[in-house]
């Protein structure tokens, strides 16, 4: 197997992240550096290392929704010491997240230790509908939404355009559901300040065909085969 792939698959980075990481030598096979894209490793013998790790394939592959709570980060390690997804999660396996979800944000969000399953479904060009519930201060005026639909402009650049349908007005607060096709950077918050709006609460309720559902805040499971299927096939 080309050692990018070897990387990607073991979930050390995208594939183009482990190119980079391979030419910046980071990279040793059986103790020596390798810095050539393409050199081919037997993964049952050779002992690849990054950064004085060392990587294996995974032996079987997991695959997990978790309803993601507030105050969680979705790193493995926060440098600011925070609580972070992992902590939530009982597993051996080398987990990475496909995809983000802001600190402050919850809901779903799907984990795996399968490298090139994440690298296909994060990626911007399988355009994966991502659905979110948002409850933001005030009551929404059509006009508002029309913007959002069209795309925000925000510091000069027209954010991409989203399904926005406005759900319900109460009590000062106006409850919404927004699509996205892309994942820019905190991309819906910055909808929503662009227009004047406080979010609330932000909740991931779909990635592609597969919902949250009734999972409780803090907990996970597997993914069934057809919401695997669905992801792949997408
Ligand atoms: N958009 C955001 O602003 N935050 C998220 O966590 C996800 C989408």
């Amino acid at each position: 197997m080309r050692l990018n792939k070897f990387l990607s698959n073991s979930g050390v980075a995208s594939r183009r992240k482990c190119d980079e990481i391979i030419a910046e030598g980071k990279v040793f096979v059986n103790g020596k550096q390798v810095t050539e894209l393409g050199f081919k490793v037997n993964e049952k013998k050779d002992k690849v290392m990054v950064e004085g790790k060392v990587i294996k394939l995974p032996s079987s592959f997991v695959y997990i929704k978790l309803n993601k709570p507030k105050g969680y980060a979705c790193t493995a390690h926060d440098e600011k010491g925070r609580k972070t997804i992992y902590d939530l999660i009982d597993c051996d396996e080398r987990l990475f997240s496909v995809g983000r979800l802001d600190y402050d944000t919850e809901g779903l969000i799907i984990l795996t230790n399968d490298g090139d399953f994440a690298n296909k479904v994060a990626h911007p060009k399988y355009e994966m509908e991502k659905e979110y519930r948002v409850t933001c201060e005030g009551d929404i005026k059509e006009s508002e939404l029309a913007v959002m639909r069209k795309g925000v402009v925000v510091d000069g650049t027209r954010m991409p355009s989203a399904k926005v349908e406005k759900l319900s007005y109460e009590n000062g607060f106006t409850k919404l559901s927004v699509v996205i096709n892309e994942g820019q950077n905190r991309q819906v918050r910055r909808m929503f300040e662009a227009i004047g709006h406080d979010i609330k609460l932000l909740k991931r309720v779909r990635i592609g065909d597969v919902r949250l559902g009734g999972i409780s805040r803090g907990e996970y499971r597997d993914l069934t085969e057809e919401e695997l299927n669905s992801l792949v096939r997408n």
